[in-house]
């Protein structure tokens, strides 16, 4: 059932049970395929040092799930109080943790099987109302979006994990002809950013304020692997004029070429090697696995820069016609397979035009999933921000080096994205599913215009 959050208050007790059973149904069943899908020793290796073993993420789900649902909510014993330390992220960096004396995968499967019991026990007999944790089900439906952080996080584990291929994708929808124009222009004004009304929305993402923008002109689709290869063959990596002092520095040092996981044979021709499969890099693609840095040095080749947050969700969720903002690019619906690449059904992002049903009133495509779109802006609260439930969520990371990504990837679940959905992570990080499009001034003549190029 696709529920609409405009809608979600008057839905009764028993529908809002049946769609939290469904969301902590779909995202386990996810968990199982990224974890059933590999032996043991795959299971408790560290892949890379940026990740976490997978068996140490399955039991990290199953131990927050038990803290916040069965301790908090259900008010009950804890179920294995001694290894609450082992799954505390805080505790352990993600490097030390294949050094814990963490539980055997078929202990771990056992353990999030006993807590799930637990949740849903818990659940048909929480009023869902009265106390704010509980109120429209929130406390379930971010456990239900942490889970499917989590897996995302594993399906980058098992993009960064060498051998024979486990997993499979469905086939992409045919591509489409190329999307005109290739950008538009976001007239000036205020609109609303974040929310104040969606249940299920962690606490960055709220309040609802009101941000004004001079006019801006956004690209209609993310920048593709073949207009980054170009950038490649431009010499844009050896060219000091487009790189910040930072990125530069650690571009050298890091002797990046290319987007992660790209090679070239002798011909000169790129492949990419994508879940343990070496294929041609296809030109209409959103390029993926590029950092912060590298998104802002094509946008500076190409004249350009990087949106600011503000900009991603104004062009994502204003629409002109009624000046309100949306959930989504195409309107207040859930997502479903017509209007967006999610959920890990295709393990890659789709070539650009494969969503039509998914574009936003002023035409900008593929705002929703495919790839996390780097943003300029850093990570910072919004006006009136308060932390709930718990500060490690949002709160402690605000400042630093970070930079906001939105917008979401094939590898995000629909639960865990919307058009205020807000991601962060430090400028060179490579691994996650993460792309970007360009953004830039509008002219004086493009503004008297109202529209590009006038
Ligand atoms: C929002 C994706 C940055 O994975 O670090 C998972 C989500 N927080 N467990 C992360 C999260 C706690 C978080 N990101
Ligand atoms: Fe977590």
């Amino acid at each position: 059932m696709n529920r609409r959050s405009l809608s979600l208050p008057t839905l009764d007790t028993e529908q809002l049970r049946s769609h939290v059973v469904e969301q902590l149904t779909l995202s386990r069943a996810r968990s199982a395929m990224l974890t059933d899908s590999l032996d043991d020793a795959d299971l408790v290796r560290q892949h890379s040092v940026l990740m976490s073993p997978l068996v140490w993420d399955l039991a990290h789900v199953g131990s927050q799930e038990e803290l916040w649902l069965v301790r908090d909510v259900g008010g009950r014993q804890p179920t294995r109080p001694e290894i609450d330390g082992l799954y505390d992220a805080f505790q352990h960096s993600r490097s030390s943790r294949v050094n814990l004396p963490l539980l055997t995968p078929a202990d771990t499967r056992q353990y999030v099987a006993e807590v799930r019991q637990k949740a849903l026990d818990v659940l048909a007999r929480s009023p869902l109302h009265g106390r704010r944790l509980v109120e429209d089900a929130f406390a379930f439906g971010m456990i239900v979006q942490h889970e499917q952080q989590h897996d995302e996080t594993m399906l980058a584990t098992h993009q960064l994990r060498l051998g024979a291929p486990v997993l499979h994708g469905e086939p992409l929808p045919s591509p489409l002809a190329p999307v005109a124009p290739a950008e538009v222009l976001v007239p000036a004004g205020v609109f609303t950013m974040g929310t104040s009304s969606e249940p299920w929305a962690l606490d960055n993402e709220r309040p609802a304020h009101r941000v004004e923008l001079p006019a801006f002109v956004i690209d209609t689709t993310p920048v593709t692997n073949g207009q980054y290869a170009e950038f490649i063959a431009a010499g844009g990596y050896r060219d000091r004029r487009w790189w910040s002092e930072d990125g530069w520095r650690y571009q050298l040092a890091a002797g990046l070429e290319a987007p992660q996981f790209w090679q070239r044979d002798g011909g000169g021709q790129w492949w990419r090697r994508r879940f343990g499969v070496l294929e041609p890099v296809q030109p209409d693609v959103p390029v993926v696995h590029v950092c912060f840095h590298e998104a802002a040095a094509y946008a500076a080749w190409a004249g350009k820069r990087l949106p600011t947050e503000a900009e991603w969700e104004k062009a994502a969720r204003w629409d002109p016609a009624t000046g309100r903002s949306r959930r989504y690019p195409w309107g207040d619906d859930d997502p479903t397979p017509g209007h967006a690449n999610l959920g890990q059904r295709h393990l890659t992002p789709a070539p650009v035009g494969a969503y039509p049903d998914g574009v936003s009133p002023l035409g900008v495509h593929q705002l929703i999933g495919d790839v996390w779109e780097w943003t300029s802006s850093g990570w910072h609260p919004y006006p009136g921000f308060e932390a709930f439930p718990y500060p490690e969520y949002s709160q402690v990371f605000f400042g630093g080096d970070y930079r906001v990504l939105r917008g979401g990837s094939f590898g995000t679940a629909p639960a865990a994205i919307r058009g205020t959905f807000r991601n962060w992570d430090h400028p060179i990080r490579r691994q996650i599913f993460a792309g970007f499009r360009c953004a830039r001034d509008a002219s004086p003549a493009e503004v008297r215009a109202g529209r590009v190029g006038g």
